[in-house]
């Protein structure tokens, strides 16, 4: 990897800024004070030090956004607003994007990465990964919405989905876990038994819960833990 690209990674500011350091003889690689910005360097193995402090690889970034109603589940866009738009430029260095899709009208938990492995292991329909929702919906949820339910139902493209489970929290309001991701489609399972998602908003994927300290349009890095137990399933 290209040290200047490695330092602006590491946060060190623009490839420009990046060159400035460099010129002003502040960075040293293996206690060697570097003149060229383009030279290549192992992050793994090379000591890399801007002053006396040790610059640490990370390669990786995990952001849990609690996404609010409002912005695309995208990276960028010309005329709307994306949750990129929602994370700092510095916590952006690393290029993360939305692990799956979240309507722009749905809330809750959208996880941001870099990681194009963990994101494959976590969309991919092989793997079966659960996604449990909060819905509110138009009309009253009967038991009988639950077995149909739980036993899938043919969506409007004649796709007929996975069972999914359904549990009442109050009439109008249902906790429901489905572990595929066609497009639209809780709002489209509802619209299949005659009735209309209102409110939709996401609290988990696999072993990842959406934080209730995060407020919406917030975030935060998951923690090493989040981390393990989502990359051990
Ligand atoms: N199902 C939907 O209909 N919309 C979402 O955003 C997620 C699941």
């Amino acid at each position: 990897m290209r040290l200047d690209k490695f330092l602006a990674n590491m946060g060190y500011g623009s490839r420009k800024d990046v060159k400035a350091l460099i010129k002003k003889k502040r960075i040293n690689v293996n206690d060697e004070i570097i003149k060229k910005a383009d030279i290549q360097i192992d992050p793994y193995q090379d000591l890399i030090k801007c002053d006396d402090r040790v610059i640490t690889y990370q390669e990786f970034i995990y952001i849990m956004l609690h996404k609010p109603s409002g912005y695309l589940s995208a990276t960028e866009d010309n005329k709307q607003k994306t949750v990129l738009d929602l994370i700092k430029k510095q916590d952006k260095l690393l290029d993360p994007f939305p692990v799956g899709r979240l309507d722009k009208d749905t809330e809750g938990l959208l996880l941001l990465t870099n990681d194009g492995q963990l994101a494959h292991d976590l969309l991919s329909p092989k793997k079966h990964v659960d996604k449990k929702y909060i819905a509110t919906v138009e009309k009253k949820v009967t038991e009988s919405d639950v077995d149909r339910f739980s036993e899938g139902v043919v969506l409007n493209d004649g796709y007929h989905t996975k069972p999914a489970q359904l549990s009442l929290i109050e009439d109008y309001t249902v906790e429901i876990i489905i572990t595929e991701g066609k497009y639209h489609q809780i709002k489209r399972m509802f619209e299949s038994i005659g009735n209309k998602v209102l409110y939709l908003k996401r609290i988990s994927m696999g072993s990842l819960t959406l934080d209730r300290d995060l407020d919406k349009g917030k975030y935060r890095e998951l923690t090493k833990e989040e981390l393990t137990k989502l990359q051990s399933k």
